[in-house]
């Protein structure tokens, strides 16, 4: 061989090399944890970094690769650790940046990855850069979003129409400043400014510093509200269409949101932050840093949010889909063009991320009704990508009721009495549930943030390790299940076998093919899986059963009739390679 046909097949091997690796988030199993409520290490009755720490065996225990933690740092809590006021300080409450540390090092022993919740679209109004911007110092003056007003008949009024995501105008009037400052959450939540690139700059300061604490990757909060669309030469904005259907000025809906979120300009952000990731990656080594980023925006939106022709994004762009089309009455065919939808809109090269609960929507069990835990589980780990659960949904943990007098969340608190359970986010954020014992084994202390729910006894890590088919144990028997080749790697064909039940078959060659069934729906069924899935093994065995089933793990059956108990899921494995 001569030297350049050997220095050509070297590259070549390096380059197949390079692309055998996966990396290590493509087929991760993440864990949302909600700090206030995982657990409490100091008897304050509000959960801590401690308590994560403390926590983390647990998650290994259960098959996490790694954890995107809710807000920790410094933060007068108008939204509960949203309303930052100092980007690089833990706050407190849960405990200080030694902590952090002590975190850090532990998950890396354990080899749990640490995911920072980044909230870039606003800062607590007690952030620093926002008092100097108040008080209008030079290099602050244009931090965040500020306009007069107008003055009508000698009163005055916000320089739009526009409203907060937590009811009421997103204009806050500012007596120091003389001026309104926009703020699309909380008013204790001013919005920055991103068309001032030295807003941008000290936002991507802040990367850079966890970057270099030890994290993995970023969660990028409510990224969709980062731009407002800019302002006219007079420095002025328009005001948004109305939508019809409410006359209430100060409801979210009031306003077709075409000018406060979803701007031409903000996937560029991510894109910016994506380099800050890779050239930290280039300076320091180690396995790759991640963007998981939330945006509840139009599918096609969101997919730009993966990158475009030049530039990488996010390699998690949250897939809300099946959050928020599927309802309680959803049958088999809208569950698979939800999931199949996702999978031919990415672009090609990405992969997918499935998503079904967090801290801001009401538990699992109680959207889709506690006959359907496994299900969600079962799907969200089957499917090709990386699954992302909510702390205690491995449990099938409910919503907790909370009573008026007892809600603190501000999109309930800033509403009415009348409709707060609509609003609040509260009975999610229940502590978590880790023993039949007082407060759930949350808390040595003799009270709790916000109440734990009322089944605690029954639901709980302690019990339901040691009951068989759990939803504790059917979660880590998927765990399992997800390390063989088909499952990690293997193809996908998503199909509706009937309204009533789902089928998710994954294949390798030279594997077993795993299937995993849904009966959506409370009737018995029988399906024969021929009728979907072409060239299939004629015989499989239970890979997993739950406690709704009546059939062993190991038990054989015929691809051309397997039956179904109501709302039953199941995996499946042939019993010969293909
Ligand atoms: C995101 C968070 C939510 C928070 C909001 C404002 O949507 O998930 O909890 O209230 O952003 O930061
Ligand atoms: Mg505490």
């Amino acid at each position: 061989m001569t030297t350049w046909s050997s220095i050509v097949l070297l590259l070549v091997c390096g380059l197949l090399a390079a692309e055998a690796a996966e990396p290590w988030w493509q087929t991760a199993s993440f864990y949302q944890i909600y700090p206030r409520s995982f657990k409490d290490s100091d008897g304050d009755g509000v959960g801590d970094l401690n308590g994560v720490t403390e926590k983390l065996e647990y998650l290994k225990e259960i098959g996490i690769t790694a954890t995107w933690l809710s807000p920790f740092l410094r933060s007068p809590m108008a939204d509960f650790g949203y309303d930052i006021s100092d980007f690089k300080e833990v706050d407190p409450l849960f405990g200080t940046m030694q902590d952090f540390e002590n975190m850090v090092a532990r998950a890396k022993q354990l080899n749990v990855k640490i995911i920072l919740d980044f909230v870039p679209n606003h800062s607590s109004d007690e952030c620093d850069w926002f008092i100097r911007s108040a008080a209008g110092e030079a290099k602050y003056k244009d931090y965040y979003i500020w306009h007069p007003g107008f003055v009508e008949n000698g009163v005055r009024r916000p320089p739009t129409n526009w409203v907060s995501v937590f009811r009421g105008s997103a204009w806050e009037w500012h007596e120091g400043r003389q001026e309104y400052y926009l703020h699309q959450f909380h008013k204790k939540q001013p919005d920055f400014n991103f068309r001032n690139p030295v807003v941008r700059e000290e936002m991507n300061d802040v990367l850079r510093f966890w970057l270099a604490k030890g994290v993995d990757g970023f969660r990028v909060d409510a990224i969709y509200h980062a731009f407002e669309v800019e302002a006219d030469e007079n420095g002025n904005y328009p005001d948004e269409p109305r939508n019809d259907w409410t006359n209430d000025p100060d409801e979210y809906g009031y306003t077709h949101k075409i000018y406060t979120v979803d701007q031409p300009e903000t996937p560029h952000l991510v894109y910016e932050w994506r380099e800050i990731l890779e050239q930290f990656q280039q300076d320091n080594g180690g396995e790759e840093r991640i963007l998981m980023v939330e945006t509840w925006s139009p599918i096609e939106i969101v997919m730009h949010y993966y990158g475009n022709e030049t530039a990488e994004g996010a390699q998690i762009p949250f897939n809300f889909q099946l959050i928020s089309n599927l309802h309680y009455d959803s049958d088999a065919y809208h569950y698979e063009y939800l999931i199949n939808n996702w999978l031919s809109l990415m672009p090609s090269g990405k992969s997918a991320n499935w998503v079904i609960g967090n801290h801001d929507k009401n538990r699992v069990g109680s959207r889709f009704g506690a006959d359907r835990i496994d299900l969600f589980n079962i799907l969200l780990l089957t499917l090709p990508g990386c699954s992302i659960t909510y702390q205690g949904e491995e449990l099938g943990m409910l919503d907790a009721y909370i009573s008026w007098a007892d809600t603190v969340d501000p999109q309930a608190c800033n509403g009415h009495e009348e409709n707060y359970m609509a609003m609040s986010r509260d009975p999610a954020r229940s502590p978590m549930q880790w023993t039949d014992g007082k407060f759930s084994g949350f808390t040595s202390g003799d009270a709790t943030w916000l109440p734990v729910a009322q089944d605690y006894a029954q639901r709980n890590v302690q019990k339901e390790r040691g009951v068989a088919l759990s939803h504790l144990n059917v979660f880590k028997r998927l765990q399992q299940l997800r390390q063989e080749p088909a499952v990690q790697e293997g193809d996908a064909e998503v199909k509706a076998v009937s309204s009533y039940v789902l089928a998710v078959k994954r294949y390798l060659s030279g594997e077993y093919v795993y299937i995993s069934l849904f009966n959506v729906f409370g009737y018995i069924e029988n399906v024969n899986l021929n009728e979907v899935f072409s060239g299939l093994p004629s015989t499989f065995q239970y890979a997993l059963v739950t406690g709704k089933s009546i059939k062993q793990l190991g038990d054989r059956v015929a691809a051309s009739s397997v039956t179904l108990m109501p709302y039953e899921s199941i995996v499946l494995r042939s019993t010969t390679t293909i």
